[in-house]
């Protein structure tokens, strides 16, 4: 039930602190420690990379996890498309762990590499998805799942925030049980609270974000979103997002490639959207947005409050560096829903998809 809400995607969206809570509440203790079956905590532990599979916005949520997950637990890890995986030809190693990523549990596609994975490689596997009793999760070794609630909106948006908090939780107990500084050290409920915190303050303020929709994407073909690091994996489910309820042509792109082609593309007006969260790229993508900026480009910023500058455009309130796509991401749904909204276009049923993708 939507409630008062027109949409489902916005009541998915105005969620996304209470999920937050929600995993906290299941996943951790009230003396901060983190619980996971200790089979596969033990399991995981020991691989000697893991390999994060997933479709369209679970994928996305992979490439976040990835770098959480090196992290938290130096375990090397490989971030893969299902519908390409399923068909390479990889080396696998011995202690190879695979972790599923799926809102559904039913994507065809990545069903296909769970197959491979327990008949061909015969590999230990984790499901993290939102319904328990779905495929992969009974044809994977564990599972978890991610307390979202129902997904009804077509686009995703409250289980990719669902997903990499739960990989952050996975990837801090891995961490701790191999007694690893980097995970010993991070307050994680601490950290999530803040998140959590911080989303219900983007979300208060999504009448702010309406407005840059309107002036900025609403009549526009096409748009770019760009960043560094975890910014770029940002950028890429957010233009995901705009373009599949706003059909928008937009592109998420590393700023740093920008120049290697693609900014051929911008010509005057065209929106580029920078996203700057991390300390350590901050000043390379600003000047990204400056080369854009002198070939016409209308640029609109998001940054966190530590790295704000006078003219930035949506300001998100501080986490840790680790954690903001947690954040950023938010104000991305919210942009490709005002957007869509004032197109006009039906926001929680977009033409030519389904909610899950059970063909390959
Ligand atoms: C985008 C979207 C899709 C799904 C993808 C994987 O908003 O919803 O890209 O993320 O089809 O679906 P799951 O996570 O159910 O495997």
């Amino acid at each position: 039930d939507k409630g008062t809400y027109p949409y489902y995607m916005l009541k998915e969206i105005d969620e996304q602190p209470a999920v937050i809570r929600r995993i906290e509440s299941k996943y951790i203790s009230q003396e901060g420690n983190v619980h996971f079956d200790e089979k596969l905590l033990e399991q995981v532990s020991k691989a000697s990379r893991i390999y994060i599979v997933g479709a369209g916005t679970s994928y996305h949520a992979g490439l976040v996890g990835k770098k959480i997950f090196e992290k938290m637990t130096g375990i090397p890890t490989e971030v893969v498309l299902a519908s390409e995986f399923a068909y390479d030809d990889p080396l696998i190693e011995k202690d190879a762990f695979f972790i599923f990523l799926s809102q559904s549990g039913e994507t065809a596609d990545s069903r296909q590499v769970l197959v491979r994975v327990n008949e061909e490689w015969q590999k230990n596997s984790l499901t993290i998805t939102n319904v328990a009793n779905s495929t992969l999760a009974r044809e994977a070794q564990f599972a978890v799942t991610l307390e979202a609630g129902p997904e009804i909106a077509v686009a995703s948006t409250k289980a990719y925030v669902a997903q990499i908090a739960l990989e952050t939780l996975l990837a801090v107990a891995i961490g701790r049980y191999n007694q690893r500084d980097s995970a010993l050290h991070f307050d994680v409920a601490g950290q999530l609270s803040r998140v959590a915190n911080a989303i219900q303050t983007v979300v208060d303020e999504k009448s702010q974000i309406e407005k840059i929709a309107e002036s900025n994407l609403t009549n526009t073909r096409n748009a770019f979103y760009i960043g560094r690091g975890l910014d770029y994996d940002v950028a890429l489910e957010a233009a995901l997002k705009l373009k599949e309820i706003s059909y928008v042509q937009a592109e998420g792109f590393a700023s740093g490639e920008l120049k290697h082609g693609t900014i051929a593309l911008i010509e005057n007006g065209t929106p580029v959207l920078g996203l700057i969260t991390q300390t350590k790229t901050a000043d390379h993508t600003r000047s990204n947005l400056e080369e854009v900026i002198s070939r016409g480009a209308n640029v609109i910023t998001i940054t966190s409050e530590k790295l704000q500058r006078d003219g930035d455009n949506i300001i998100l309130p501080e986490v840790d560096e680790i954690l903001t796509p947690l954040v950023s991401v938010v104000a991305t749904q919210l942009l490709a829903y005002y957007t869509t909204l004032q197109k006009g276009y039906n926001v929680d049923q977009p033409r030519n998809l389904a909610k899950s993708v059970t063909v390959e």
